[in-house]
């Protein structure tokens, strides 16, 4: 993985609103149309309606005009190697596939490189609707 995307996922975070967790997230979408959607935490008073860092990559990258993800980068200040939680992995796969690879990361890179499929196996997917 090319170090531009860890990048602007660490830029991303700076950018979370985060005043309840204090748990600052930043997530970086390289996508099939070339371009890196990025995206921070953003928390509201009402705990439960807070969302993720990956989840507004997600929201940009389908606004940006992306339809898929190429690999993706996941880096959280205060936990090396921080993992997408359940929901988000779950939104993650519905636009990558099982070898689509995630990269865990430290302040200064990558530190682990995972697969959706690792992450999320036996997922319940469009084939199920079927
Ligand atoms: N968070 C993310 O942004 N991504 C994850 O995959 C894990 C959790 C955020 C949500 C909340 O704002 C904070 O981390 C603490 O849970």
């Amino acid at each position: 993985m090319s170090h531009d995307l860890f990048e602007a996922a660490r830029d991303a975070m700076a950018r979370c609103h985060a005043p309840y967790s204090q748990f600052p997230v930043g997530a970086a979408i390289r996508a099939d149309d070339g371009r890196i959607y990025t995206g921070a935490n953003i928390e509201v008073a009402s705990y439960p309606e807070g969302w993720c860092a990956e989840t507004t990559a997600i929201g940009h990258m389908i606004m940006g005009g992306g339809l898929r993800i190429v690999e993706a980068a996941v880096i959280a200040q205060k936990k090396v190697g921080c993992t997408p939680c359940g929901g988000c992995r779950q939104r993650l796969a519905e636009f990558s596939d099982a070898g689509t690879k995630i990269h865990l990361c430290d302040m200064n890179g990558v530190i682990q490189t995972v697969t959706i499929g690792e992450l999320l196996p036996y997922a319940f997917d469009a084939e199920a609707l079927k």
